[in-house]
């Protein structure tokens, strides 16, 4: 990972998710102590590997696929040229090519391909099995994809559909009532980070090399 010539730019921390939020909107439930550590430590694991691995699978993308990164320098670019600034939480919708790289790579790299086993409440038929209540139910969320649409990385499907939030047209976050429920948390912590990168440094592979790109100063 190479610094970006010329990139100026303050650091600001933006992300500050709320598990009080979720605990101060529950008016009747009580929570004992163990209640509260366990929630604490789901939003701590569910949310750890998952964006990390993620962001790790974003920028072996984007060393495969360097127009999309430059591209990506150019998004984040017209934000911090005249801003002075990386982009904070507000410019989410400023960054639509870095959003759909993410959801590009989301589909392409889940971070679980069987997702999470879920158990059936009640007996159902669906596609023409009868599944039993209290069956584990596991889906194939690499399978699903290949059915949806095709194997070409190609992140601009989602700017011309119009759709970029990340849960729409994958199951990578899962699906149904049990789906991540980080999921907009997931988003920002992914956005950013890849945005901030790019405006601050570029991404290569070792072996063939670094390459350089010129880009004006200041
Ligand atoms: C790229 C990032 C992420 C991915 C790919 C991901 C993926 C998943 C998947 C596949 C599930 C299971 C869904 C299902 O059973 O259908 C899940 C559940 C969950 N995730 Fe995430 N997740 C991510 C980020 C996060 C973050 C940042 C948080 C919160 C800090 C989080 C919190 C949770 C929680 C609490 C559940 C359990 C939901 C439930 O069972 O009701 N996740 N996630």
């Amino acid at each position: 990972m190479r610094r970006r010539r010329g990139a100026r730019i303050h650091a600001r921390t933006v992300i500050c998710a709320g598990p009080e939020e979720l605990l101060l909107t529950m008016d009747n439930e009580e929570l004992g102590m163990i209640d509260i550590k366990v929630l604490m430590l789901d939003f701590i694991f569910a949310g750890m590997d998952t964006t990390s691995s993620t962001r790790l699978w974003v920028f072996v993308y984007l060393i495969n696929h360097p127009t999309h990164q430059t591209r990506l320098q150019a998004e984040v670019d017209a934000i911090t040229t005249p801003h002075r600034r990386l982009p904070p939480l507000d410019d989410l919708d400023a960054l639509p090519h870095t959003r759909a790289v993410i959801k590009e790579i989301v589909r392409f790299a889940p971070f679980a391909p069987l997702a999470l086993p879920h158990q059936m409440a009640a007996a159902a038929k669906f596609a023409g099995y009868h599944i039993l209540a209290g069956a584990q139910v596991i889906y194939n969320v690499v399978g699903i994809h290949a059915a949806m649409d095709d194997s070409e990385f190609r992140p601009d499907r989602w700017i011309e559909r119009g759709n970029l939030s990340i849960m729409e047209g994958n199951v990578t976050l899962g699906a149904g009532r049990r789906m991540c429920s980080g999921v907009h948390l997931a988003t920002r912590e992914m956005v950013l980070p890849v945005a901030r990168a790019m405006a601050c440094v570029g991404v290569a592979n070792a072996n063939g090399g670094w390459w350089l790109w010129r880009r004006r100063s200041g």
